[in-house]
């Protein structure tokens, strides 16, 4: 499966919301000064920056060589590092690893659970939010209708993403180890940025996987033909709303 292909600098301009919703998840981390932060899947690290201003040491990590560059030349006081997120080790232990809006990209989440274990001191706790059970159902829905009538493609197949249940993640966590204080399995409407083009950015920044050998011209036709089907249920008074889901995990290496 092709990889996705990340446009830092679009993705900052575009979808500041991701970080903006981060923030609550970063105040249940409760960084403190002088801690020792992974934050994982940061992409161009406007979190990892947030939390530093508590005083705490903030390394960022991505599997994305481009966000990488863009989070060092936005914030050269950080430490920043690619990396796999799914099969990682780290020679010093962390005394939290935080994640928002980037564990659905990662689809060996026992590799991930395995990875933050390791990584943290005991007593350190794994502070993560990501798409749940159910994330961005109507959404997807849209996309997998239009490919099965108009391209006669399962889309299933080419299905980039990880929406676990809270039962499945909590059992995940604690099979590895983890005490898990906190799982929270919540709605969270999205209104998505550019109006009518909302739906058609959304799918720009995060679809590549489905598109693959799709011309420029057929991209367009699908992703318009997806938007339309999208209206009925996505589209409220002025814009698209993603039917976001969110799990918000709080977990300590015991
Ligand atoms: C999310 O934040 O829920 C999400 C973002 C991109 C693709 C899939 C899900």
């Amino acid at each position: 499966m092709s990889k996705q292909v990340w446009k830092a600098y679009d993705y900052d301009r575009q979808l500041s919301f991701v970080s903006a919703y981060g923030r609550g998840v970063a105040e249940l981390l409760a960084p403190q000064p002088g801690e020792r932060i992974l934050d994982l899947g940061c992409g161009t690290g406007d979190l990892a920056y947030e939390i530093s201003d508590s005083g705490a040491h903030v390394t960022g990590m991505d599997d994305s060589a481009e966000m990488m560059e863009r989070a060092k030349s936005k914030y050269p006081e950080l430490t920043f590092m690619t990396g796999d997120g799914q099969n990682f080790e780290t020679e010093t232990p962390y005394d939290a690893v935080f994640s928002n809006a980037a564990l659905h990209w990662m689809k060996d989440a026992a590799g991930v659970v395995r990875s933050v274990y390791g990584a943290l001191k005991p007593g350190g706790r794994f502070v993560a939010e990501f798409g749940g059970k159910g994330n961005i159902d109507g959404i997807y829905h849209a996309l997998k209708t239009v490919f099965a009538d108009h391209y006669g493609i399962d889309a299933d197949s080419r299905n980039p993403w990880y929406f676990p249940s809270l039962g499945q993640y909590a059992t995940l966590l604690e099979s590895q180890g983890f005490r898990v204080h906190i799982a929270h399995h919540f709605d969270r409407p999205t209104k998505l940025p550019e109006g009518k083009d909302g739906v058609k950015y959304w799918l720009l920044h995060f679809g590549d996987r489905f598109f693959t050998e799709f011309s420029a011209d057929e991209k367009d036709e699908a992703i318009a033909r997806i938007s339309e089907a999208a209206q009925a249920t996505l589209w409220h008074e002025d814009a698209f709303y993603g039917d976001y889901r969110r799990l918000r995990v709080f977990a300590e290496k015991v």
